[in-house]
């Protein structure tokens, strides 16, 4: 599905016309590609103050093959070379006055973004902050990144990354992928990392090789794209439907090298049904997204039980009863295990004529939260997705007035792709983002609806 408005503002003409009428100029995002290089160009990496994170961000750009220039100097000289990534340890402000380093460090490199850039600010979170200052001073990096994803065009975003003392180990994974193409329409996000064993040495192209990974509602839609890059990335995927979905399941699963196991989640027997599968052809799970989901929408006024209680059980109540029997069966959920649940914007922001659907993935934020701290002790971890304005056959048939408007509403000006969603979703499977626990990542190019 291609964006018709996108592509004439990029063209000859229409890029003219747009500029003219002052129109959006959506652009054309810089997207994973197996083989490609982790940024198309240098990056520059500054501190705050003494940060404690500069070497180790240095080694995750190494080991990426990016190069690293000086950084820009304040009145803008220096080497003059576009960038593709601007990165900030902010580990050492103590107090508001330290932010000028930041502003001093920040706005000359930003004059100089390649299409598609990357800035990525990390710092010590304010919640464990010994002072009212510290802590104000690292909650202002929350409005400033949130602003700068604002303010940046061309496909670039801006997104923040906490730290904790005894997280340092976790960040080579988030880092990654901020910066990469696997990024392209999450912006203006932050992330609290946790202390965990991070295992050496992941294969950045099969990240997921030898991992078997469930996908529910994996027939289409975004869950068909899930399993498409689960797959990529090196997992062998169980796709689940339901029996009404069993021809384009099956097409998915040959398609990738799948299994196709018909499932209706909310079958009294679905939870253990699923385990009996995963115990007896796959010896285990490593991987459950919990993607299936559906709506029903009226205003509350206007809304029968049926309509309450359907989207609540596909959407929330299967969430927890497949998960806690997850937990409860001997050996099914494997030594560091990731559950990637599927969550909306809706759920964040409210919507009119949705508020099943809305408490629904407002419940599976809640839900993840709450199960962080037991998955953490596994050595396991539990996250969820929310997407924001997706591309879907779906939103393809919605009217063009809605549909215009509800894609250009955010910093991207534009749609994202299932793509998207299903890439942030296998970043948060790597055994590499062990660090990444109860995190609610938007994939919604920092949309302004909720935001
Ligand atoms: N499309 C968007 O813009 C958007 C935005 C935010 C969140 N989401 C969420 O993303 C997820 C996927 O959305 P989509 O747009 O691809 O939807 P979709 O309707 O295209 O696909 C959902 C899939 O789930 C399956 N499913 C429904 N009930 C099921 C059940 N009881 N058991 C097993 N499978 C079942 C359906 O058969 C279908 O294949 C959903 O959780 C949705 O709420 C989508």
């Amino acid at each position: 599905m291609s964006d018709w408005y996108r592509d004439f503002a990029n063209s000859g003409v229409g890029g003219t016309l747009t500029k003219q009428l002052g129109l959006p100029r959506p652009a054309v995002l810089r997207r994973y590609e197996p083989g490609e290089p982790l940024l198309p160009g240098p990056a520059v990496i500054g501190s705050a103050e003494e940060g404690r994170l500069r070497e180790q961000l240095s080694s995750v750009l190494k080991d990426a093959g990016v190069s690293v220039l000086s950084p820009v100097a304040a009145d803008g000289s220096g080497d003059g070379e576009k960038l593709a990534a601007v990165l900030l340890d902010a580990t050492g402000l103590t107090g508001p006055a330290d932010l000028a380093a930041v502003h001093d460090f920040l706005a000359p490199a930003l004059k100089r973004l390649r299409p598609s850039a990357r800035v990525l600010v990390l710092a010590d979170p304010p919640s464990a902050a010994p002072s009212p200052a510290e802590a104000a001073a690292r909650q202002a990096l929350d409005g400033l990144v949130r602003s700068i994803g604002k303010e940046l065009r061309n496909g670039a975003t801006a997104n923040l990354i906490y730290v904790p003392a005894g997280a340092e180990g976790s960040i080579a994974s988030p880092v990654r992928f901020f910066l990469s193409g696997r990024s392209a329409y999450v912006d203006g996000q932050t992330v609290t990392l946790a202390g965990a064993d991070v295992p050496a040495g992941e294969d950045d192209d099969k990240p997921l090789a030898g991992k078997v990974a469930v996908v529910t509602g994996a027939a289409r839609g975004i869950g068909a794209s899930i399993a498409r890059v689960m797959a990529r990335d090196g997992a062998h995927v169980v796709a689940v439907d339901i029996p009404m979905a069993g021809q384009s399941l099956a097409d998915v699963a040959n398609e990738i090298g799948g299994t196709a196991f018909q499932l209706d989640i909310t079958a009294a027997d679905a939870a253990p049904r699923l385990i009996e599968h995963l115990r007896e052809r796959h010896a285990g799970v490593d991987i459950v997204v919990h993607n299936a989901g559906i709506t029903r929408d009226k205003l509350l006024v206007n809304m029968d039980a049926e309509r309450w209680n359907s989207v609540m059980a596909v959407n929330l109540q299967a969430q927890l009863d497949i998960t806690q029997a997850l937990l409860d069966a001997d050996g099914v959920l494997k030594a560091g295990a990731r559950i990637v649940c599927v969550t909306s914007q809706s759920g964040i922001s409210g919507n009119r004529g949705q508020t099943n659907y809305s408490a629904s993935k407002a419940g599976i934020i809640g839900m993840v939260r709450a199960w962080a701290p037991t998955f953490a002790q596994r050595g396991a971890t539990i996250n969820a997705v929310a997407p924001g304005f997706i591309v879907t056959e779906m939103t393809a048939k919605m009217p063009f007035g809605t549909r215009e408007v509800g894609s250009r509403l955010n910093s991207m000006q534009q749609g994202g792709l299932p793509v998207d969603v299903a890439e942030t979703i296998a970043w948060l499977s790597q055994p590499g983002s062990a660090g990444v626990n109860g995190q609610v990542v938007r994939v919604c190019g920092q949309s302004l609806i909720g935001a």
